[in-house]
């Protein structure tokens, strides 16, 4: 069994991000600028900001952090939106998700410009990833098939499958691994809460992507010897082995699962730092319009 070890990989990729960076730096461009917009005071999305606008800072890219309290309205967040979508020095943003249930998650995504839509959430650059066109990639999934190309894991004509139907992973995620691309073209199965017998469907995955949001989901019992195993999952768990109490576990039981598999990825520190590569790529691609040429 061989960790995939997304801290690492994560790192090799922030410091080539950094060198081009710098290259644009010394050509005399203007330094790319994502901005994050923060609604209210959710202890997750308050740590995924903050590793954002830390990974911007590492690799020497601006970034603004546009905080708002919970209080705030739909029509004042869509001000906020147009905004930003006129503001020259803003490459590109994301809008931290979930936001408050008073506001509908659809309006906003579909306010904010594509061209500046660096998650990839907006219709327009979903279909443009659907149909295979140059597209800003949903931070997960596109950082899922970095880790499977840079660990040179075969995945052609492999079958894929994946536990969860999210738009921010499983979608996309059983989308990207279909495609006809070297890193890729795999069978996909897309499985989740309403499957049954979902152990019939993981035992047969040469490639199994969890995504369904439950600790420990996914046990030895349900797993194929020598398969690939990419953990999206991420979950406080109280522990009486840690001096803080908790512990973070994954969608998969780890120390179970982890002796059958070929690969498999930890939690922390397997998908999670690929998710911020992709978006400060997909920054660096905004700030040059290579999605939208
Ligand atoms: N919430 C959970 N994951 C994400 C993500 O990738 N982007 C945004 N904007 N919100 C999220």
């Amino acid at each position: 069994m061989e960790l995939i070890d997304g801290k690492k990989t994560s790192a090799q990729i922030k410091q080539e991000l950094a060198d081009e960076v710098q290259k644009i730096q010394a050509a005399g461009k203007k330094i790319p600028h994502l901005a994050a917009v923060l609604v209210g005071n959710d202890p997750a999305s308050e740590t995924y900001v903050a590793a954002k606008v830390r990974a911007c800072r590492e690799i020497g890219i601006k970034s603004t952090e546009c905080r708002y309290s919970e209080e705030i309205t739909e029509a004042q967040l869509l001000e906020v939106i147009g905004k930003l979508n006129a503001d020259p020095d803003v490459d590109g943003y994301i809008v931290q998700l979930p936001l408050p249930a008073h506001i509908s998650e659809q309006r906003i995504l579909l306010a904010i410009d594509p061209a500046k839509d660096v998650d990839g959430f907006h219709p327009f650059n979903v279909g443009k990833m659907v149909t295979g066109l140059p597209a800003y990639l949903p931070a997960t999934p596109a950082g899922i098939v970095e880790l499977l190309k840079r660990y040179r894991i075969p995945t052609r004509g492999k079958h894929c499958v994946v536990i969860g139907r999210s738009n921010i992973v499983g979608t996309p995620v059983s989308i990207l691994m279909s495609r006809k691309e070297e890193h890729a073209d795999c069978t996909v199965t897309l499985c989740h809460s309403r499957t049954q017998n979902i152990k019939a469907y993981t035992l047969q995955a040469d490639i199994l992507i969890v995504a369904i949001g439950k600790p420990h989901f996914v046990t030895a019992d349900m797993v194929k010897e020598g398969a690939v195993i990419i953990d999206v999952g991420i979950h406080r768990v109280p522990s009486d082995k840690t001096a803080s109490g908790f512990r973070l576990v994954g969608d998969v039981d780890f120390e179970q699962v982890a002796p059958r598999c070929s690969y498999i990825t930890p939690v922390p520190g397997g998908v999670g730092p690929m998710t911020i590569v992709s978006l400060l790529q997909n920054t660096l691609l905004a700030a040059q319009q290579k999605a939208n040429p």
